[in-house]
């Protein structure tokens, strides 16, 4: 499990929904939209996730779970 957590302007719950989504971005111009569709792809793609726990105007938690392919393989 990876965390990043960071103290910026949080989201609130529409943008929460809407973040994973191809080409949604709230930084108009300045913003592709790509960043976290691209990161949950590849989460997904190694059957992990990534979860996000926010607050608006206090920051955001980040949280990735990957599987651990080496469980079970050393006994
Ligand atoms: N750390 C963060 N704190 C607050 N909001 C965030 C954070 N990361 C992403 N978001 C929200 O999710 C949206 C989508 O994020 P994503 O990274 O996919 O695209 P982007 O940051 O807008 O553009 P780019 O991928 O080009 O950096 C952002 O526009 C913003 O609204
Ligand atoms: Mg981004």
């Amino acid at each position: 499990m990876i965390t990043i957590t960071d103290n910026g302007v949080g989201m609130d719950q529409e943008t929460k929904n809407k973040a994973f989504s191809l080409f949604f971005s709230s930084k108009g111009t300045e913003g592709t939209g790509l960043g976290l569709f691209v990161s949950n792809k590849i989460a997904l793609s190694h059957n992990g996730t990534i979860s996000i726990e926010s607050t608006l105007g206090q920051g955001t938690c980040f949280t990735i779970v990957l599987p651990n392919k080496f469980k079970g393989e050393v006994s």
